[in-house]
């Protein structure tokens, strides 16, 4: 039923690309004589090729048809933006670029810009791309102060690699559509990014990030399509932004801190996420996150941390609030026995979880209003909830039904009255012995 559904969609959407190509032979001729005028006139259309700073991908020679491949006029055109002083590469609008994967590569001469206001196209076909390079589609790296923004979209065409898991079409390795390694003080704000194979948009090494006013678009059911994924990434903002996709509107990983989120709108999905974190038993670190301020409609989960059995490290000062959620199947999580598959292997030890706060979650749930499942090992401490007033959804997804909040092993304290009152004996008091346990433990890891 599913997979009929995935490949109905899959048909559509090819349908919808041959319906595009066609419209794109007008824009594309238009373009060839852009091109031709930009050589011979510099000023025509009003295209400048002669700017010292002004780079527009059509000046060198992108055929801008949706069809034939433009990457090497894109690294050409950010080239030259890079090497001047306050480069801007221009994607001009009404204008479709077949991208096959590009690393943009700095360190640049100063700011540079990328104003994308016309498409950019990723393969759709699987096959069209390189076996050696999976992991990204448009990768930029080691720049510094470089702002992406336009009214213009990245597109990955990514329902071919949407097969759902144990199908026979399934990858190991999806690209990320748009991924910043080891950059710092990045702006993105105003574009679109959507249908991506698999994460839209991923910060990693990264420090002093912006993003604004972007939308971020996948279908529900399109598989690990994360919004935004942060990695070892810290100074974050991320903010006025439309995220719905099938995975993680938000996905926090470790070695990020101070991260603020804000007025973002969530939804389908599966939430705001902390984590999968200590898979394989890796050592992982998450402090300072602040999410206030959003919306979160129709997903699986709202605000969650989630974390792997057998992991080491810390996560600590973790604030959700000020959170509208509706229809969200649970809103309220603490995962620590995440498991991406039926059954995992039960491991000793866990990533601690400390001085984490809930506060005004507000609206209605559709399975269980909060799920709290710590480790055996080390409890969660300081859990603080407050404000929280959740109602069962008039609108529960289909075969759920509503269960009772849980908070296992979960130490902290509940202000005020919360709704449902069951949240008010859900925490257990002190834990002043795991707290001392669990300062000793990430003074050594993080
Ligand atoms: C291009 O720019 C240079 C320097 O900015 C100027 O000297 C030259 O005349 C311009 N050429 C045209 C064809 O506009
Ligand atoms: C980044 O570029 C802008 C614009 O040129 C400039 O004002 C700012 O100082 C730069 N920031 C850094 C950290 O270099
Ligand atoms: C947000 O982005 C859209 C789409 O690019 C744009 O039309 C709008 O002006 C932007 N809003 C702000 C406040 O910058
Ligand atoms: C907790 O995190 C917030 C948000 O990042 C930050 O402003 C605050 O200073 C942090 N508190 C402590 C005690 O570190
Ligand atoms: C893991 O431990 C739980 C609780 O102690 C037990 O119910 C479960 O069967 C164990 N799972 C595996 C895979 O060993």
């Amino acid at each position: 039923m599913k997979q009929n559904m995935m490949k109905q969609l899959c048909v559509f959407l090819c349908h919808l690309l041959v319906f595009f190509c066609l419209f794109t032979i007008i824009p594309s001729a238009y373009g060839r004589k852009l091109h031709r005028s930009c050589k011979k006139h510099h000023h025509t259309y009003g295209v400048s090729c002669n700017s010292t700073n002004n780079f527009n991908i059509l000046c060198f020679g992108a055929k801008a048809n949706g069809v034939s491949d433009d990457s090497k006029k894109l690294v050409a055109a950010w080239n030259a933006a890079c090497k001047v002083d306050g480069g801007i590469l221009q994607i001009p609008s009404n204008h479709r670029f077949l991208i096959k994967p590009v690393t943009l590569q700095g360190p640049c001469m100063s700011h540079v810009v990328i104003q994308i206001d016309g498409t950019l196209l990723a393969p759709s076909k699987v096959g069209s791309w390189s076996k050696s390079n999976l992991y990204q589609w448009i990768n930029i790296k080691w720049v510094q102060n470089i702002t992406i923004q336009g009214s213009g979209t990245i597109d990955g065409q990514g329902c071919n690699w949407w097969a759902p898991m144990g199908s026979k079409h399934t990858f190991d390795i999806k690209p990320t559509a748009l991924r910043f390694y080891a950059s710092e003080d990045v702006l993105v704000r105003d574009i679109m990014i959507k249908n991506s194979p698999q994460v839209h948009l991923k910060f990693d090494n990264s420090r002093g990030v912006k993003v604004n006013n972007v939308s971020i678009l996948a279908p529900g059911n399109s598989p690990n399509t994360d919004g935004i994924h942060l990695q070892n990434t810290r100074d974050v903002e991320i903010m006025h932004s439309n995220i719905g996709t099938g995975d993680d509107c938000l996905s926090i990983q470790t070695g990020c801190c101070n991260v603020h989120i804000h007025h973002i709108n969530c939804g389908p999905g599966h939430g705001i996420s902390i984590g999968g974190l200590g898979k394989d038993k890796s050592v992982a670190c998450v402090s300072d996150i602040l999410v206030e301020n959003s919306n979160i409609e129709n997903t699986l989960y709202g605000a969650r941390i989630k974390t792997w059995q057998g992991g080491i490290g810390l996560v600590k000062n973790i604030t959700f609030s000020n959170i509208q959620v509706t229809n969200v199947n649970s809103p309220i999580v603490i995962n620590q026995y995440y498991c991406d598959k039926s059954l995992c292997k039960n491991e000793t030890g866990s990533v601690a979880i400390k001085e984490v706060k809930f506060d005004k979650i507000t609206g209605s749930y559709s399975t269980q209003p909060i799920y709290l499942a710590c480790s055996d090992d080390i409890p969660c401490t300081e859990i603080d909830l407050s404000g929280i007033q959740l109602k069962p959804s008039r609108r529960p997804l289909e075969g759920s039904h509503v269960q009772q909040a849980l908070c296992y092993n979960s130490y902290g304290s509940s202000n005020d009255q919360l709704v449902p009152s069951s949240m008010n004996y859900c925490l257990k008091k002190g834990g002043d012995g795991a707290i001392n346990q669990i300062s000793r433990l990430s003074n050594a890891d993080c």
